[in-house]
């Protein structure tokens, strides 16, 4: 079947929608923003209220029969080489569950990399899951979790061959990447399935500079934020699928379990164009956002008291084993103030918002949304931080005890660690598009 990258359902369907003006006398109550208070709609825009229209009864016909969402479902898988994929408009955090509850049940064990999101947690709860927490790579210096490597994972099921599956997050929110190939292949070689949370990863598949994602690494199913990296609109998530060994119908209903009845089509949108454009122009707008974080990471690490992290500092031998550049993540430790302050000083005194903080941390995360008048204000605030930083000092000391002797640890691997192992390079993919090999 030949796929047409320049096609996108939803738009399209939009388009259609609104061609034929037709009255509707179904939810949305506002009706095409005549019915929105005025307030909003200057605040808003109409184009807001125009794009918001019933998904089935309305973008498509009552029964879908014109395959609106799956087809552009369809155009998403093709596009990061997965068998199916499917949208959903309540983030990553109903995407992540849905993947567990299609792996693990009441009383099952699942393996999970510890440094794992709170809907990992939720979902833990809400199914009844016994979750097998495997050890993220600690990094003491940097105090910095890594994903857990596959000698952790491996080790896990050696204790717990029980265990239905497992879970790990690559990127981590840092742009620490696993060795998903290798944790792949631990599961696979049991039969059973790994999720990867690959929330930070929407941009990975179209750049070859890029880490590997997790369906070209072999996972079962990945989860992604189209919003976080991407283009998306909040809460516009996808989750992807390929292999046998969770059937695509068990996934669907299972997100069927925990989703709306009401999706908002502005977000299906949002993930459809986000396909669209990433492989029409991805590998262009791609390498201009990976040549920005370029220059903001050389200009940063020029400004006294910060330092970037950077490749050496998070690859290598019970490290990440991978990394992601467009998180800019900088270390103050040198500046004596913690992540905390530098980012409400940045938000109050130059209305510049930065992503991540924590005791020591900042993350300003570039994209293809970024140009260099963007990157400039961040570089100029990041120089007023470093002058302001003596009257903020000193930064309230933050113990960040040594490696928890942690569920893991106790049950799975006392007295051992992983061996050390060289960076593997990077796995390198077909360009995105591209046909399955
Ligand atoms: C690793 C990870 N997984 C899942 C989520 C949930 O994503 P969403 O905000 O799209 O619900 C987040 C959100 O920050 C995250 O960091």
């Amino acid at each position: 079947m030949s796929v047409d990258h320049t096609r996108a359902p939803v738009l399209e369907a939009l388009v259609e929608y609104h061609r034929q003006g037709r009255p509707a006398f179904s939810p949305p109550g506002h009706k095409q923003a005549r019915g929105a208070d005025p307030d909003v709609r200057s605040v808003l825009g109409d184009a807001v209220f125009l794009g918001d229209v019933l998904a089935s009864g309305g973008l498509d016909d009552r029964l879908t029969r014109g395959r609106v969402l799956e087809r552009a479902e369809e155009l998403m898988a093709d596009a990061v080489h997965a068998e199916h994929t499917f949208f959903t408009t309540c983030g990553s955090s109903l995407s992540v569950k849905a993947a567990m509850l299609s792996v693990a049940g009441p009383h099952e064990k699942l393996l999970i990399g510890r440094d794992a999101h709170k809907s990992v947690v939720s979902g833990l709860i809400l199914a009844g899951i016994e979750p097998v927490w495997v050890e993220p790579q600690w990094d003491a210096e940097r105090h910095l979790a890594h994903p857990p490597s596959a000698a952790r994972f491996e080790k896990a099921f050696e204790v717990h061959p029980d265990a239905k599956g497992a879970l790990v997050t690559s990127p981590t929110p840092y742009g620490a990447c696993a060795d998903l190939r290798a944790i792949a292949e631990v599961c696979h070689r049991r039969g059973l399935p790994l999720i990867v949370d690959e929330a930070w990863g929407a941009h990975l598949p179209f750049h070859p500079e890029l880490p590997s994602w997790a369906m070209d690494a072999g996972a079962d199913i990945c989860v992604t934020s189209v919003h976080k990296m991407g283009s998306g609109l909040e809460q516009g998530s996808v989750f992807h699928l390929q292999g046998g060994r969770v059937p695509a119908e068990l996934l669907k209903t299972r997100a069927d379990l925990l989703g709306t009845t009401s999706p908002s089509t502005l977000l299906y949108a949002g993930l459809d164009g986000w396909r669209r454009q990433m492989c029409l122009h991805g590998e262009e707008l791609t390498g201009t956002a990976l040549e920005l974080a370029a220059e903001v990471r050389a200009a940063v690490e020029q400004i006294d008291g910060m330092h970037v992290d950077d490749r050496a500092d998070y690859c290598g031998p019970d490290l990440a084993d991978d990394f992601d550049p467009l998180p800019v993540v900088i270390d103050l430790e040198e500046l004596g103030v913690s992540g905390f302050q530098a980012a409400d000083w940045l938000h109050e005194h130059r209305s510049v918002d930065v992503h991540l903080s924590d005791h020591r941390r900042i993350g300003a995360q570039i994209t293809h949304g970024d140009d260099r008048a963007t990157t400039g204000e961040l570089l100029s605030a990041l120089k007023d931080l470093a002058h302001a930083a003596p009257d903020l000092r000193p930064a309230p000391r933050t113990e960040v005890p040594p490696r928890p002797n942690s569920v893991w640890h106790r049950h799975c691997c006392r007295g051992t660690r992983s061996s050390a192992r060289p960076s593997t390079s990077p796995c390198r993919r077909r360009p995105a598009g591209s046909p399955r090999s």
